[in-house]
């Protein structure tokens, strides 16, 4: 199944009676991975409690537009522009008739005007309401502008009518969201990513190692699967969950993932080295835990094999991605490591601030080719 992890939704609850049923959307939306805040009209206030939409999203739930607290924590510009998607469920009449003509006289119909992120409506409302000529024009307007709308169902209402109309299942409305991100771009391709940090033994019980976490590597994971590919990753030391959909291959040190990496990269078309490995490790491995009788030890490093470069410099070898985590000059660093690598780009971090750099979940980077720099 698609999944929709790292992916911030907008949940907007209107009012029709089918709002009792949003907190179960809000918990299929989280199953698939998403972060979740929710916007309520005064119409769903009616049909479902603020209480209940709060505990199950566990975010603030926001409602009114001129609420000063809510708009110095999150202004409406600012939920606008946090959502990746925003998903109406359910979509009244009244408001369907909002969107329609664009007005901005609540919470919601104000940030559907002021984000740039895709919009879901899953209509429900009476049989005969649904099967109005106004209805139907209004649909046909928004869905000309690309909002995208999931079906309502058949089947007896609330009013005891039996009809179309009824909202579509919560798990129906989570996966649709979900699909939604999905493209087949990558489709038949094969991609291998390293990721994590390697360990490099001293003795049985210390190793020299790094603060990756992996998190990079598997949202690029992520990304790849939605996009179609067949995924493997060769995954060391890492402080987060393993994306379930991809072959996993663990290993420990910066050798064990040199040979990893070799033994499967004829057969890929894209290899993304995005793990932290060692650039040293320890000459000799103690086969006994060193004593600490003496003031000081002395380990003598040597370098370990270069993943990325014996990759690109392989006859038959995939487009290949590097990463450079940089502290200064970074742009001429990152220049100077994809002419040495000869890979096709490298995406650069500037690990230097600690908002964007290692173990952050959020990050700025560039990506660098011959051609051109892309700040993203
Ligand atoms: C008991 C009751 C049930 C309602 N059910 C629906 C419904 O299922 N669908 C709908 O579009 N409107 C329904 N309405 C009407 C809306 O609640 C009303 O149009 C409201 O203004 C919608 O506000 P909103 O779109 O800002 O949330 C219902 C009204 C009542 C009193």
């Amino acid at each position: 199944m698609n999944t929709l992890t790292n992916k911030r939704v907008l949940l907007g609850v209107s009012g029709s009676i089918a709002a009792y049923k949003s907190p179960d959307i809000v918990r299929r939306l989280q199953d698939l991975g998403a972060e979740v805040r929710v916007i309520v009209t005064d119409g769903g206030k009616k049909f479902v409690s603020e209480r209940s939409l709060q505990t199950i999203s566990k975010n603030k739930v926001y409602s009114n537009l001129w609420d000063k607290e809510a708009e110095l924590a999150m202004s409406h510009i600012e939920l606008a522009k946090w959502s990746d998607i925003v998903i109406i469920a359910p979509a009244s009449a009244n408001t369907i008739a909002k969107l329609c003509h664009g007005r901005a006289d609540d919470l919601l119909s104000t940030v559907i005007l002021a984000t740039d992120a895709k919009v879901m409506l899953a209509p429900s409302m009476n049989q005969q309401m649904f099967a109005s000529k106004a209805i139907k024009d209004n649909l046909k307007i928004l869905l000309k502008r690309g909002i995208v709308l999931i079906e309502p169902g058949f089947g007896e209402q609330a009013c005891g009518d039996i009809g179309e109309g009824r909202l579509a299942e919560p798990l129906e409305i989570a996966k649709q969201a979900a699909d939604l991100f999905t493209s087949s771009s990558l489709s038949g391709k094969k991609v291998l990513i390293t990721l994590g940090g390697t360990i490099e033994a001293i003795d049985p019980v210390r190793y020299i190692s790094n603060h990756s976490s992996g998190k990079m590597g598997m949202a690029l994971a992520h990304e790849c699967i939605q996009a179609g590919a067949k995924t493997t990753l060769i995954i060391g030391s890492i402080s987060i969950d393993i994306e379930t959909r991809a072959e996993v291959i663990r290993i420990v040190s910066a050798e064990d993932m040199y040979k990893a990496v070799m033994q499967r990269i004829e057969s890929q078309d894209l290899f993304i080295s995005c793990a932290a490995v060692a650039d040293f490790r320890p000459k000799n491995i103690s086969n006994n835990k060193i004593k600490k009788n003496n003031n000081s030890v002395t380990i003598e490093l040597i370098k370990n094999k270069d993943i990325l470069a014996s990759v690109c410099q392989l006859n038959k070898k995939p487009i290949c991605i590097g990463f450079a985590a940089e502290t200064e000059n970074l742009i001429d660093n990152a220049r100077a490591k994809l002419a040495s690598k000869q890979c096709e780009a490298i995406i650069l971090n500037d690990v230097s601030q600690s908002e964007i750099g290692l173990n952050s979940d959020e990050n700025e980077v560039h990506f660098i080719t011959k051609e051109e720099i892309v700040k993203k």
